[in-house]
């Protein structure tokens, strides 16, 4: 094993941007045991009096998440926001299209929304411009922020809110480039119900943000000529454009899988250009901002998901999308939410999708169980505590390698958070050489005074280990491989290792 020397320089001048507290958001679709035996469970001993489990919720508030998507995902594109409303035992039963499940609509917007809050989030609220259009968008916003004294807003009132839910930001459908989405559009369709929904929501509410909806995957064969089009149209009347992306290692490709970042940077990259091209064809003046509100790893439970939906349909709440993350997807998760960081001036929105037993952090046992965390919850809690602030630049030079699909893949992967309020600044890196271990030299003389005050690391022999509910295999842990001298940190990474390096006064 070689030791790969890294260096770097940070410097409190050297800004990317401001980092918007909400790319540590996250997702909870109607969607498998999300919500039913997920954050909802009465018979669960900790629930609350809504029925909503409390030990959940705590994990949540760890991971301190500013905002959650809902109701979908795939599920929004067929959904009847008035099934989800009024007293519970006169709410439908429903035939649910998009996951072929039965939706019995226990929990609606307006406990989710109430649960949201109660869990410190804000919600990101999806409409179904999928099998619906401007008119259901315009009343279910009518009923979410008008104050009083019509007919969506009184209907809100009678259901027992009396208060606004106030919704802020708001996403105009989901995945529309994707066929297998409900409702599937072109690029010219979405782009003209989506110009003509936004303008009507903005009318209602003109301070609420929207988000356009882009393509579901850098691989998508309408990618990027979909940005390009469909903002067009909606560029005068959206705040963001969204970006899905998720990634997998079917083939057992541990070096090629870590290197799936760089493909996130380069789609992120491409639609910031293509955002700049409709400005300059608008002659705007405002920058499309990103809001990249489903990403994750997603492919472990693909095998199981296809049996319950092709031989088992119609069933409430089926263990779907139970991806169990092994230590190597925590550490994409980690560069995933590096290559965020290193966007903060443009993406201002992200949601890990998602978060409690689908593609999730946090997982329950069936039937309402013991809680755990997943391997893939530790870099996202580090970045949500210590990754607010600016992001700075990361100026490094490290060796590069190539794997079976990536060239010039870089062995260290950082980037350092400056927080000027607790004057703390916090090095997030991943060493994502599966083979050699690399010596980190950090530059901080423009921190003086700082000291070291503490190296966090993620790491495992095995990078196929997984925690389960009694069983954490993978867990963050305090080294002393960094030491600091002369404004010059010393920092050992180890291969396949996530890094949290924090330095203050
Ligand atoms: O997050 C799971 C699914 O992935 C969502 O429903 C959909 O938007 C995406 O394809």
């Amino acid at each position: 094993m070689a030791c790969n020397k890294v260096k770097m320089v940070i410097d409190k001048e050297f800004r990317i941007s401001e980092i918007d507290e909400r790319i540590y958001g996250s997702f909870i679709e109607h969607l498998g045991r999300a919500v039913y035996d997920g954050i909802y469970c009465p018979e669960h001993p900790t629930a609350d009096e809504y029925g909503f489990r409390s030990d959940v919720k705590e994990m949540i508030r760890d991971l301190n998440v500013p905002i959650i998507r809902y109701p979908g995902g795939n599920f929004v594109s067929s959904f009847n926001w008035e099934d989800s409303v009024g007293p519970v035992s006169e709410r439908p039963r429903r035939l649910e299209l998009a996951w072929k499940s039965i939706e019995e609509n226990k929990v609606g917007l307006n406990e989710f929304t109430k649960w949201a809050r109660s869990a410190g989030s804000d919600v990101m609220m999806a409409v179904n411009l999928g099998t619906r259009g401007i008119a259901d968008a315009c009343n279910i916003l009518e009923y979410c922020n008008h104050p009083g004294n019509t007919k969506y807003s009184d209907l809100r009132i009678s259901h027992g809110y009396k208060e606004p839910h106030n919704i802020k930001t708001w996403c105009l459908g989901n995945e529309m480039d994707g066929p297998w989405q409900l409702g599937h559009k072109t690029m010219e369709e979405y782009g003209r119900l989506a110009e003509e929904t936004a303008r009507a929501m903005k009318i209602i509410d003109p301070s609420i943000e929207l988000v356009s909806c882009g393509s579901s995957s850098l691989t998508m064969p309408t990618f990027p000529d979909w940005e390009a089009v469909t903002l067009q149209h909606t560029y005068d009347h959206v705040d963001y454009v969204s970006m899905h992306q998720y990634y997998g290692n079917e083939k057992g490709d541990s070096e090629d899988f870590l290197a799936c970042s760089d493909d996130m940077d380069q789609f992120i990259r491409t639609v910031i250009a293509t955002c700049d091209y409709v400005k300059a064809k608008k002659r705007g003046k405002k920058d499309i901002k990103i809001s990249f509100d489903e990403w994750n790893v997603w492919y472990h439970s693909n095998a199981a998901d296809n049996d319950i939906t092709e031989n088992h349909p119609w069933q409430v709440a089926p263990p779907m999308l139970e991806d169990i993350y092994n230590f190597e997807d925590a550490l994409l998760v980690g560069l995933m939410l590096i290559t965020l960081l290193k966007h903060a001036d443009r993406v201002k929105m992200a949601c890990l999708a998602q978060l409690v037993n689908v593609i999730a952090p946090i997982m329950t046992e069936a039937g309402g169980g013991a809680v755990w965390k997943q391997t893939i919850f530790y870099p996202f809690m580090h970045a949500s505590a210590f990754g607010r602030g600016t992001a700075l630049l990361p100026v490094i030079s490290t060796p590069k390698f190539d794997t079976s699909r990536h060239e010039d893949v870089t062995a260290v992967e950082a980037v350092p958070v400056y927080n000027g309020e607790k004057d703390e600044v916090t090095i997030f890196a991943v060493n994502r050489s599966i083979k050699d271990d690399a010596e980190m030299t950090i530059d901080v003389r423009s921190f003086e005074g700082y000291r070291i005050l503490e190296h966090i690391v993620l790491e495992s022999d095995d990078l196929l280990a997984v925690n389960g509910p009694f069983n954490e295999k993978v867990a963050p842990k305090q080294t002393s491989q960094s030491s600091l001298d002369g404004g010059m940190v010393t920092s050992m990474l180890h291969k396949a290792s996530w890094n949290v390096i924090r330095l203050g006064k």
